[in-house]
């Protein structure tokens, strides 16, 4: 900007505005410079800067030379010595307009501010200027290096929660595990106990049997022999014999001890089902036929499947050839208890469900299949057309402790701990399918050996 078109913009402007050279010689100014100093501007003209001022030339020159070389407004202070011999101290904000060439020297505006400074010596402000900046980027440098402790912080708490995090869950799978084996062993225990209690008297009633209908059958053979030797018995006799209708007897007699029989068997069967259930005397490995664990466990839930809702459970099996299986015989039956108790609860909430629609038939049903996979592998299904689970719990289902079930029906370990007994303690792999309203179908992969 040339000095004249400086002059064009400054008489409009109300701030005082002064042009000057880095020398020092002042090029042009505005009314509000000669107002300030209580002189006209005629009487500005080819003046310096210092003849206005308190402040000495070396300073002055040190200021402008500041202005010059800086891309920045430099802020000074300027004491006007004014015409009626008072003192003004001014704030000055310096900046080059064009700057140093060989033809020239540089042109600086000066824009003054009247303002009292404690300090009126002349000040590079700048100066503090430039030690506040260094002061903030310190501040920032120090923010930046607490913010970065901070990460590491989180960083490590992070790490330790983890870790507390995978103890907890440990301790909650332990915690699970021997209330689920405490849990089954007491449930074991009291199996074989009941066992063992009834067998005995059981074969003694099975081995006697076989005697008493064999002496019955003689005492019938001996009184037809005595009717039929003396046909005309006295009249008392007779009539004993119509009073306890003999013949009805000699037909009945045999049908009973059939029955008798029939039904210890039963016991006996049921009584060798409970033991092979709870088979305490091996906790070792063992190599065992899968297929007496199933049955033993049916056996055992058999009332269950009784009766829900009017409609008993349907077992359907299909089994394949298995060999032997070398296993644990007890876990792996707490594993067929757990997977078929849950398939129970599963039918017995859809009858429910569906006895509210009254025109539906339910036909509950569990499907055990079980085949050979290849010579080192075989696999166990069980299905039921229950409820199904739900997409959102599937993640939780062999969580330690998660139910669906109200209080005190579930504690939520039946899947858990099936799950550590077929992969943890067998090599095996527990996997599900579902279709939440259709039912559920739970695979069990073990190897034979
Ligand atoms: N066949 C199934 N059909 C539908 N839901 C099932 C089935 N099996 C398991 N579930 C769901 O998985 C949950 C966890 O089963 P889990 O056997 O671990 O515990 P629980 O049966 O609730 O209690 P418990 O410890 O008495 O077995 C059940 O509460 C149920 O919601
Ligand atoms: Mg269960």
């Amino acid at each position: 900007m040339t000095p004249e078109q400086f002059l064009e913009l400054a008489r409009v402007l109300p701030e005082p505005l002064l042009l000057v050279s880095s020398e020092g010689h002042l090029l042009a100014t505005n009314q509000p410079v000669a107002d300030m100093l209580g002189l006209r501007r005629q009487e500005l003209r080819d003046r310096m800067l210092v003849e206005l001022v308190n402040e000495s030339s070396d300073e002055i020159l040190k200021y402008l030379q500041a202005c010059s070389t800086s891309r920045a407004m430099v802020l000074g202070c300027l004491t006007l010595c004014k015409n009626d011999g008072q003192t003004l101290v001014c704030r000055s904000q310096g900046a080059v307009i064009q700057p140093w060439s060989t033809e020239s020297s540089a042109i600086i505006l000066l824009r003054l501010e009247n303002r009292v400074i404690a300090n009126n010596n002349f000040v590079l402000l700048n100066k503090k200027i430039d030690e506040l900046a260094k002061e903030v980027q310190k501040r920032k440098q120090a923010e930046e290096a607490l913010w970065k402790a901070n990460q590491d912080l989180e960083i490590r708490v992070d790490k330790r929660t983890n870790a507390l995090q995978e103890t907890l869950n440990e301790l909650q799978l332990t915690q699970s595990q021997l209330i689920q084996a405490e849990k089954m062993s007491g449930l074991g225990q009291m199996v074989a106990g009941v066992a063992h209690e009834i067998n005995n008297p059981v074969n003694f009633i099975y081995a006697n049997l076989h005697h008493a209908q064999k002496y019955t059958e003689d005492l019938m053979n001996l009184l037809q022999m005595y009717q039929q030797i003396y046909p005309n018995s006295p009249i008392e006799i007779q009539e004993q014999i119509e009073l306890i209708d003999l013949d009805f007897i000699i037909k009945d007699i045999i049908k009973l001890f059939q029955s008798m029989r029939v039904g210890t068997e039963r016991i006996q069967k049921v009584v060798k089902s409970l033991r092979n259930f709870s088979r305490l005397d091996e906790a070792a490995l063992k190599s065992v036929n899968v297929h007496e664990g199933i049955d033993s466990t049916l056996m055992i839930l058999e009332n269950r499947l009784q009766a829900i809702h009017k409609s008993p459970i349907t077992i359907i099996k299909k089994y394949g050839q298995l060999p032997n299986i070398t296993c644990y015989p007890c876990q792996l039956n707490q594993v067929f208890m757990n997977i078929i108790a849950n398939a129970i609860d599963a039918l017995e909430e859809s009858a429910i469900i569906i006895s509210k629609h009254k025109s539906t038939i339910y036909n509950p049903q569990i499907q055990i299949h079980t085949k050979i996979i290849d010579e080192k592998w075989v696999a166990i299904t069980i299905a039921d057309n229950g409820v199904g689970i739900n997409e959102e719990i599937k993640s939780k289902l062999f969580d330690p402790f998660f139910t669906t079930k109200p209080v005190g029906k579930g504690t939520g370990l039946g899947l858990s701990v099936s799950y550590q007994i077929i992969v943890e303690k067998h090599c095996g792999e527990l996997s599900y399918f579902s279709t939440p309203g259709k039912g559920t179908e739970f695979v069990i992969k073990i190897p034979v050996r």
